[in-house]
């Protein structure tokens, strides 16, 4: 950084990529539905059709699109018996609401785009793109159904029914919920690719169904549909004390598949009271504590059509559960993404098998064995070993993370989980018969399927692993709701972590469908007084709710999701829940001064254990308090000014300025001093703008000097850390972020980095200097929450940032630093790849960046030596800059 202070500045600008002279192509791609490839769940009347435009040519903008839509993909093709067709000479080509006439309950539609640019080309008709509606409440006709009487059995029931087909067909679509989880299958085949169905909602107040294309799993003549249910949290153990059963004591499967003939003909196959039911080889499953399966009680052949139902299968029982609270599945599914290989097998002192796969990783262990009918194969997962070396699950409380395999005959046998997922790097295998062979074991990372649209490297390693960690804990803690921790008996919506971390897992994959949908449940769960509980979906008391910095997740993520996807629609639809948070603050609040009720306050910021002079960094609660009641208030404001809430926006720009001086009155003195005089207050304070402009510097001071006097440690919590680098550089402080970045010493992000994390951890200091761990009750090795310096690397190592919502403006601003001399990045926006790669070689500060068509970008080159910057405005392309810099 120190160098590039004494930049001459001699920049020269490249155009890297074809000219004008060369031939131009332009092209359509990328279409979306509701923020998704091809959905086949759509329940909006008016989804939201999006799509990114491919240009060689520089400069390119958007002028004109055309969209065709049909019911019929022959007919789309040739432009015949349109169902909507449209176009607009208009730059917009992200959310963009569809607009033609109604669309039908379980149809598909086929549509695509073509456009012309600013420089005369005209693309052809996009690949044909296709959608299909989830399923109405009327249109459902297949019913509930549940083992007969009480569901007093641990073990999962399965299910079946044999139908026949003898036509040909043209296409089938299964559309499957369950209370509980399930799977399915047709003639043995399970139906489509998705894990831990149907995922996890505010149950009573919206299930999930998944919509599967089956049409390849049908034959002619008898076909057998089959599924089997586990408890989930549905019916499981959730939260921490032991709560079982939350939301029913009754699991139930509604399934039913849509058969359209060649002959035009349709048939609708359904649960109903003439299927039949028994007991599979599921024992129990249980997603904290795992799955026992006894291959002894497999029912040979039961999903296959010539099985003969013994006695044991009775007549189901049919549930009046009602379809109203249906949702269709508008989020990514759970799929198996990743396998890891064994990167070593060891045998402890008592024979035990240790397996390491070298990743913190969320998901199962699929084992082969071969042995004698009725041998036990315990699987024990954690996520460390103890500094002599020993499998250490203390930290998982009381949640077992045991799966238990029974071997069913002396063939060789696989075994996987199918309701249970756990959080692990080692497993534990005891009872294995014969020698374990690296080929017979492996480890599947399941989550939530999200395109990865951020990639950051440096020439740092260990920064480049502290990004591997912070996407490690993503992908662990993204199962269909956003986790604060994967492996202990919690793993639940905690709405403070998931703020704190929403900026970052934005970069790093594209979670917009992901938050919608769990937005949803927040509105959904938000109590009539417009406070938030703690964890959404909610399955903790009604008093545990509206806390600082964890309620403040209703403005927060809404308001983080337009500046990243740029579809205005989210802040519409989360605008009441927003405003019923800002609210709920203000009736608590006594002359705008919001100091009452429970908060968890800079959650776990530094505290040495032996803390005689006074080191710890408490911050006031009721100070944390008033700075976040500030920020909702402020991105309330903000937004009732998008949406055109004139009203709104002048009350609650109206309530800032109080809370502000409310703030000043109370928690600052008239030379400049907070009264809590830690890095995390003085964060806030400048953060959200609670300081006269007159005392920010000095406070800026303070901070640093605060940074300085812990030998360049921070010592912020939760809610500190996030804002802590972010508030260094903007007010030029971005060495001291640097020095913050860089420490390798605890409390620092490179500490667990250096101690061998593979994920980022809830404490600072998981794992102490000499081995030893911290408290076994509150030690995550999985927990996203400080992985959000992510969003400051993204932003200001590789100065990716969205100058307008949804990087339709771009803004390219690089602050080099850290003794880092390259880096390199890319951002897959709503409009595509922003990439930016730069390094210092020879005093020269060497810049190239890639901004997508449609969009334009500011490029800010490093500060000179007389403290200006240069900044260029510029189109699409590819540009190159080179700076002296000596
Ligand atoms: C969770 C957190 C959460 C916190 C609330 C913990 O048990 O793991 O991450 O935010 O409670 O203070």
């Amino acid at each position: 950084m120190r160098l590039l202070s004494s930049i001459s500045i001699a920049f020269c600008l490249l155009i890297i990529g074809t000219g004008f002279t060369r031939a131009q192509s332009l092209s359509v791609d990328d279409l979306r539905i509701d923020h998704q490839h091809n959905p086949v769940t759509v329940s909006s009347e008016r989804p939201i059709l999006s799509w990114k435009i491919i240009s060689t040519a520089p400069e390119t903008v958007q002028r004109a699109f055309e969209l065709r839509v049909s019911a019929d993909q022959q007919n789309l093709v040739r432009g015949r018996n349109l169902h909507w067709t449209t176009r607009a000479q208009t730059e917009q080509s992200i959310a963009l609401p569809y607009a033609g006439p109604a669309l039908e309950s379980g149809k598909p539609y086929y549509w695509q785009v073509r456009v012309q640019d600013n420089h005369g080309n005209r693309s052809a008709w996009s690949e044909v793109q296709h959608w299909q509606m989830g399923l109405e409440t009327l249109s459902w006709k297949a019913q509930w159904i549940g083992v007969p009487g009480k569901d007093t059995s641990a073990a999962s029931p399965i299910f079946r029914k044999s139908y026949a087909i003898n036509k040909k067909i043209k296409s089938a679509t299964a559309h499957i919920s369950a209370r509980g989880l399930y799977e399915a299958y047709i003639n043995g085949q399970k139906i489509g690719d998705a894990y831990l169905t149907p995922g996890w909602t505010s149950y009573k107040k919206q299930i999930q169904y998944q919509a599967f294309d089956v049409t390849a799993l049908l034959s002619k003549g008898k076909n057998v549909v089959s599924a089997v249910l586990g408890d989930g949290w549905y019916r499981g153990r959730i939260g921490f004390n032991n709560q079982r059963a939350f939301y029913g004591d009754t699991r139930a499967l509604l399934l039913q598949v849509e058969i359209t003939y060649t002959d035009g003909s349709r048939e609708t196959w359904k649960t109903d009271d003439s299927w039949k039911t028994s007991l599979g080889a599921i024992i129990s499953s249980d997603i904290y504590d795992g799955e026992t399966y006894d291959a002894r009680l497999e029912k040979r052949g039961w999903k296959l059509a010539d099985y003969t139902e013994s006695p044991a299968w009775l007549p189901v029982q049919t549930l009046p559960y009602p379809y109203d609270n249906l949702v269709g599945n508008q989020s990514p599914l759970i799929r198996k993404r990743e396998r890891l290989k064994p990167q070593g097998i060891s045998r402890t002192t008592t024979g035990d098998i240790i397996v390491d796969f070298g990743q913190n990783m969320v998901g199962w262990v699929e084992i082969k064995a071969q042995g004698k009918a009725g041998t036990t194969i315990i699987v024990e997962h954690a996520e460390v070993l103890d500094k002599d070396g020993h499998f250490y699950t203390k930290n998982l409380r009381s949640a077992k993370q045991q799966n238990r395999y029974i071997l069913g005959s002396s063939h060789e046998q696989s075994f996987s989980p199918h309701f249970s997922f756990q959080g692990f790097r080692y497993v534990k295998i005891t009872g294995y018969p014969g020698e374990l062979s690296a080929s017979a074991i492996a480890a599947v990372a399941l989550y939530s399927d999200m395109e990865e649209t951020g990639t950051f490297e440096t020439s740092n390693p260990l920064i480049n692993q502290l990004q591997k960690n912070i996407v490690w804990g993503q992908k662990g803690n993204f199962v269909d709701v956003p986790t604060d921790c994967p492996q202990r008996d919690e793993r639940l919506g905690w709405t403070g972590d998931a703020q704190a971390f929403f900026n970052t897992a934005a970069y790093n994959m594209d979670v917009q469908a992901f938050f919608t949908k769990w937005l949803k449940d927040l509105t959904a769960d938000q109590h009539q007084n417009g406070s938030v509980p703690f964890v959404i979906p909610d399955i903790l008391t009604a008093n545990d709710a509206g806390a600082a910095g964890w309620g403040d997740v209703a403005t927060i993520v809404p308001w983080g999701m337009y500046q990243a996807y740029g579809d205005v629609r989210i802040l519409e639809k989360q605008y009441n829940s927003m405003r019923s948070w800002v609210d709920y603050m203000h009736s608590k609040s006594k002359d705008n001064l919001w100091n009452t009720g429970f908060h968890f306050g800079d959650w776990l910021f530094y505290r040495p254990d032996d803390d005689n002079d006074g080191r710890a960094a408490v911050t006031d609660k009721y100070l944390i308090a008033q700075c976040f009641y500030a920020h909702s208030t402020e991105i309330l404001a903000n937004s009732a000014k998008i949406l055109g809430k004139t009203s709104d926006e002048q009350k609650y720009r109206d309530l800032l300025t109080a809370i502000r001086s409310a703030f000043q009155q109370e928690y600052l003195t008239p030379s400049g001093r907070l009264v809590s005089s830690t890095q995390t207050a003085y964060v806030l304070a400048l953060q959200f703008d609670m300081l006269p402009e007159n005392l920010r510097q000095q406070a800026v001071q303070r901070l640093v000097e605060n940074i300085r006097s812990y030998g360049n440690h921070l010592t912020t919590g939760f809610l500190g850390t996030p804002y802590l680098c972010h508030v260094l550089a903007r007010f030029g402080q971005h060495h001291v972020a640097y020095d913050l970045l860089m420490q390798e010493t605890y409390p620092s992000w490179l500490y667990p980095v250096k101690m061998g994390a593979t994920t980022i951890w809830e404490r600072w200091d998981g794992i102490k200097p000499d081995g030893t761990f911290q408290t076994a009750s509150m030690n995550s090795f999985n927990h996203y929450a400080y992985g959000a310096i992510g969003d400051w690397m993204y932003k200001n190592i590789a100065g990716i940032q969205a100058e307008t919502a949804g990087y339709k403006n771009i803004r390219i601003a690089p602050l080099p630093g850290g003794g880092i001399n390259e880096a390199r990045a890319s951002l897959e926006t709503p409009y595509g790849k922003v990439s930016v790669s730069w390094n210092i070689k020879n005093d020269m500060f060497n810049l190239t960046v890639s901004i997508p068509p449609n969009t334009k970008a500011s490029i800010e080159l490093p500060e000179q030596q007389n403290g200006k910057k240069k900044v260029l405005r510029v189109g699409s392309g590819t540009y190159a800059y080179t700076t002296k810099i000596k």
